[in-house]
């Protein structure tokens, strides 16, 4: 019998975590996940061990380590709101970085190499240029920007002084859900556009606040570069591979490289499903930059990275059906084959 390969995923119970055990999974991987339950969801691991611990607590990874053979580790569990961040700085840097120190002190403990960490694109805050490359410079502009940021350096100084190697994968913004309807985004409280926008158009909710429409893009509100769950999920599964086939050090952009602003998710939410989103205009949120989309050519080059469902249609036709939505323009498809 083929002994699978074992692999530590901190945050194995949230949206992308989950997503990333998923695809572990298929790809032949053991995926064993740590996660407090914080944010995450105990339902969601569903495809290899689970194991309730802080990622903080150095001892618990040492022992989930060396009990499951652990080869390698994937680390999302973090604080991810951007507002939070401001509001709560210290939690954050405890949280974040301290998540990350207590992380490789346990690697450096138990001989783990490979770890491919869960960055992201606010460590770049207001860019002077999209789309963003990876030598664009990193200025982030809140805590949790600066947190992420804390993580791929303490990566990078671990690297040149242990023999870690690591892959610091920076997202632009995660959207949709498994397209076998076994996993969806819960978070609570929700801040993302696309959860809330669906919220809103299956009447779950109120009117969905367009924060700015004043920013000097195509029609005033935010651009944002959105990249399906599974296709990030994949990123993860291939930078794994190329971190246990010797790959060095490198920190890589996924995004789809094509933004869209807050007015055309809206409106492809309904050219999809059929529902109208209720909207009103409201102010600028603090700390939003105007415009972000990634250049993902480095991702495609060093790990042959392709998203294959991040279209924005796509992402929210396998986000819908979590919000009690339908992809309308399936059933239309649909009466006109049987006619
Ligand atoms: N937006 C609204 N109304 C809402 C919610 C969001 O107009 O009710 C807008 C935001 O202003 C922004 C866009 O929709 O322009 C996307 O907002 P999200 O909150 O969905 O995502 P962010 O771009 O703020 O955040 C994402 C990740 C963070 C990451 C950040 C980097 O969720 O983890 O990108 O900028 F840090």
């Amino acid at each position: 019998m083929t002994r699978l390969f074992p692999i530590l995923v901190t945050g194995g119970a949230g949206f992308i975590g989950s997503h990333a055990c998923k695809a572990l999974s298929l790809a032949g991987y053991l995926p064993v996940t740590v996660d407090n339950l914080s944010t995450g969801h105990a339902d969601a691991v569903k495809w290899g061990p689970f194991v309730n611990a802080d990622v903080r607590d150095q001892s618990a990874l040492g022992e989930t380590i060396r009990e499951h053979g652990i080869k390698a580790v994937m680390h999302f569990a973090a604080s991810a709101y951007v507002g939070e961040s401001v509001d709560r700085p210290v939690f954050y840097y405890d949280n974040n970085a301290g998540g990350m120190i207590s992380l490789i002190n346990a690697c450096v403990g138990t001989g783990i190499e490979q770890i491919v960490l869960s960055s992201s694109c606010a460590t770049y805050g207001t860019p002077a240029d999209c789309p963003i490359r990876e030598n664009t410079p990193q200025a982030p502009i809140n805590p949790y920007g600066r947190s992420k940021l804390m993580c791929e350096e303490m990566l990078r100084d671990c690297s040149a002084a242990h023999g870690l190697r690591f892959a610091a994968l920076r997202y632009f913004n995660a959207a949709g859900a498994d397209p076998e309807g076994e996993l969806c985004e819960r978070h609570d409280p929700e801040t993302h556009l696309l959860p809330l926008a669906l919220q809103a158009a299956s009447g779950q909710r109120g009117p969905l606040q367009v924060f700015g429409t004043d920013y000097p893009t195509r029609d005033g509100s935010c651009e944002r570069d959105y990249i399906h769950v599974s296709d990030l999920a994949r990123g993860h599964v291939l930078a794994a591979g190329y971190l246990a086939a010797g790959g060095p050090s490198t920190a890589l952009n996924l995004g789809s490289g094509t933004g869209h602003t807050v007015f055309e998710v809206l409106a492809a939410i309904q050219r999809v499903t059929g529902a109208p989103v209720p909207h009103k205009q409201a102010r600028r949120r603090p700390g939003d930059p105007p415009s972000l989309t990634a250049d993902a050519t480095l991702a495609s080059e060093t790990l042959g990275f392709r998203t294959e469902r991040s279209g924005l249609e796509q992402i929210i036709s396998d986000a819908a059906p979590s919000f009690g939505l339908a992809d309308a323009r399936k059933a239309r498809d649909g009466r006109h084959a049987a006619e």
